[in-house]
């Protein structure tokens, strides 16, 4: 029996193997598994096989080998309208942000809550919170393709977690961003954290999981080691 997302897990991952064409091992017989509400930090150099996992999480690559349970419920095997509403359940930041260019932040950022029908008034209110709280107030109505990388990546930020999703995914969210605007980012994720979502991030900046209590596994060719057992606060 493995884990469901009513019983405290959010993902478990079994004996998982990715391999791209036409020999690349990304991943090899990886095996996790996180808490709901958990808070997780994978690391990794350059071309550990961080961004494939977040990807087989979120349905965008699939595995090889082995079993993959979002919420207790196989992400590679679930279609139609199940898969649409285990998607809506997970906020994905990624590493190359897929903003749409020629739409403003707020547009960017509302994408998912139009998707689900929420009020406008609401929506409208949610994107602004989101942008003061990332510093971004200013770019409102910008077009996303005019923004620096760091403005960019913070946008893309919120829109992963505008619609409060359950499972928060996020690809090096500090990539392109100076200190002060990083602690911006590592508090709004906890915030998310601290409200129920179970996040996840890919990073190699130590500067965010340093002062943390969360527990953090590294990547090393493609495979995965505990590096700091979390603490349960
Ligand atoms: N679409 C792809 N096709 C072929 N190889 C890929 C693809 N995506 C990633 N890789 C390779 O898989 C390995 C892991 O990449 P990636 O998951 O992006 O690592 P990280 O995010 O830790 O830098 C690398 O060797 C990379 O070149
Ligand atoms: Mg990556």
């Amino acid at each position: 029996m493995t884990g469901h997302g009513e019983n405290g897990t959010m993902i478990e991952m079994i004996k998982v193997t990715k391999t791209y064409p036409p020999d690349v091992k990304a991943l090899s017989d990886v095996s996790l598994s996180i808490t709901t509400g958990e808070m997780f930090f994978l690391i990794g150099m350059s071309g550990a096989g961080k961004t494939t996992l977040l990807k087989l999480l979120c349905n965008m690559e699939t595995p090889s080998n082995g079993l993959i349970e979002v919420a207790g419920k196989d992400i590679h095997r679930v279609k139609g309208r199940h898969l649409a509403r285990l998607r809506q359940k997970i906020g994905v930041a990624y590493q190359d942000f897929k903003l749409l260019t020629d739409r403003t932040v707020a547009e960017n950022v509302a994408i998912s809550m139009e998707v689900s029908y929420k009020k406008p008034q609401l929506i409208k209110k949610r994107v602004k919170d989101l942008l003061e709280q990332l510093a971004l107030s200013d770019k409102h109505n910008t077009v996303t393709g005019e923004l620096s990388r760091g403005e960019q990546q913070r946008v893309a930020l919120a829109r992963a977690v505008a619609n409060s999703p359950t499972l928060i995914l996020v690809d090096e969210p500090t990539g392109n961003l100076d200190a002060g605007t990083t602690e911006k980012v590592m508090q709004l994720l906890t915030k998310c954290n601290n409200s129920g979502a179970t996040v996840v991030i890919a990073t190699h900046d130590h500067s965010i999981y340093r002062n943390t209590h969360h527990r953090i596994m590294e990547l090393r060719y493609g495979k995965l080691h505990l590096v700091r057992e979390g603490m349960v606060s």
